[in-house]
């Protein structure tokens, strides 16, 4: 026991409430999805990328209210994982957890390689050597800009939970805006014959003739992408001052905010230009703009870009150290990890994630990772979907500051939309995902499992 006032030596501080973690949730949110896949899903979708969004949207709605009632319930850094250890038990919490590891590892090192496809071309302008901004895939020998992002905003990190949410509240504005203005400047130009034919595709996930997978499903399932990021404000759960109030507000609310702007910008993106002229490119929205000579425009998109991207590196990378936080707590990961600066945050987790998160982006090209990141992020969703259900037949009396009127509902459709999502990705994604969790139970079976608190406790 620790003497009145005195926190442990692995406790965090509580600093943030519910605007910061609101901004801190469309930080998360608005990112690489709207801004670069939304080229990738009208390729799979032609015009039908809107039902793509509104199906992603409807399912991360449902995961979204499942979190809420989750997290206010149990305000613990570990999110999802610390809900599955509660509610389905050990060997889940861990097949959790080794998820999340793949979701926040890939979105950070994605996000952090498409920074760099913006940020790039300005940095080779001033003499910057190419081979320094691609991975060896794309016959380069690092990508040294999404490495450096990644330490940048580590360095945020370091400093104070407090300091980089008031950063990120900055950078939410200003993406925002660029987003509003994107549709005002775009909106002018409607043309409702760019939505004809509207689902050329067809609706089902398949790989056409040419070998690509396509379709309304397709895309959802990797337009999912931009709806997620609301999850990592749960792992801010024991920074927050008032989890019960503050952690609904947010977690609802960031995504409300952001499926509003993201129907605004797919439907003014459609209608602006034909779908095949933006198709697959690495700046749709920029490149939408310079097609109606709005150069100006153009240029503000992608600077915000390489200005606000940071902002959903600081939320997954934050997310991502508290999650290892809570797993070394439980015995899964070596405890001197766990331990908290006297600034408040965990320095060494921290570092660690950076170190491993920069590693794949200076190495791996930016293609499939989306695809693997949201395959983590699902199972993740499909096991606080299953939470949410089994709570609440196991503990139905148990204190909910947050308590869903419709349950059964929610809980039935955050599994049932996340596994149609899950076998919409293409095959080569649904194996390294097999491949990922494999060796993520053999890592339990030779290491986890022994070490735990739980399996030592029950030992003694
Ligand atoms: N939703 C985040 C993004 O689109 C992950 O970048």
């Amino acid at each position: 026991m620790l003497p009145p006032g005195e926190r442990s030596a692995d406790a965090l501080t509580p600093s943030l409430s519910w605007p910061q973690l609101l901004a801190m949730g469309v930080g998360a949110i608005i990112g690489t999805g709207i801004l670069t896949l939304i080229g990738v899903g009208v390729d799979r979708a032609g015009p039908a990328v809107l039902v793509s969004f509104a199906i992603a949207g409807l399912v991360c709605a449902c995961a979204a209210l499942a979190y809420a009632e989750l997290s206010a319930m149990m305000p613990a850094a570990g999110s999802a994982y610390s809900y599955s250890y509660a509610g389905l038990g050990e060997g889940f919490a861990w097949v959790v957890g080794w998820s999340l590891i793949l979701e926040y590892s890939l979105v950070v090192s994605t996000v952090a390689v498409g920074w760099s496809g913006y940020a790039s071309p300005l940095l080779m302008g001033i003499g910057f050597p190419q081979a320094l901004t691609q991975g060896p895939e794309l016959g380069g020998l690092i990508n040294l800009p999404a490495v450096a992002i990644i330490a940048v905003v580590t360095g945020l990190l370091m400093l104070g939970t407090r300091e980089s949410a008031r950063i990120n509240s900055v950078l939410v504005v200003v993406k925002i805006v660029t987003l509003l203005l994107f549709v005002g400047c775009t909106l002018p130009y409607f043309d409702a014959a760019n939505f004809s034919p509207f689902m050329p595709y067809g609706y089902v996930s398949h790989v056409d003739g040419q070998g690509v997978q396509r379709g309304v499903m397709a895309a959802a399932a990797i337009i999912f992408f931009a709806f997620y990021g609301f999850d990592a404000i749960s792992t801010a759960a024991e920074e927050t001052k008032r989890p019960s109030r503050d952690l609904p507000i947010a977690i609802i609310g960031s995504m409300v905010v952001c499926t509003l702007i993201y129907m605004l910008v797919a439907a003014a993106a459609v209608g602006a230009v034909p779908f095949a002229r933006f198709a697959n490119s690495p700046e749709p929205l920029a490149l939408i703009l310079r097609s109606m000579n709005q150069d100006t425009i153009a240029r503000i998109v992608a600077t915000t870009a390489v200005v606000a991207l940071p902002t959903v590196l600081l939320a997954f990378l934050f997310g991502q150290s508290r999650i290892f936080l809570a797993m070394a707590r439980d015995g899964f990961l070596p405890q001197r990890l766990a331990r908290i600066s006297k600034r408040g945050t965990p320095t060494r987790i921290t570092v660690v994630t950076a170190v491993i998160v920069a590693v794949l982006a200076g190495l791996l090209p930016i293609g499939k990772v989306a695809a693997l990141a949201n395959a983590g992020t699902l199972i993740a969703f499909i096991a606080v979907g299953a939470c949410l259900l089994v709570l609440r037949r196991r503990a139905p009396d148990a204190p909910r500051p947050f308590r869903l009127r419709a349950a059964w509902l929610v809980g039935l459709g955050t599994i049932g939309g996340c596994l149609y999502l899950f076998l919409s990705l293409p095959i080569e994604t649904l194996l390294w995902c097999l491949g990922w969790n494999v060796i993520g139970l053999l890592i339990y079976l030779g290491y986890g499992r022994h070490r735990s608190l739980l399996t030592r406790a029950s030992a003694k």
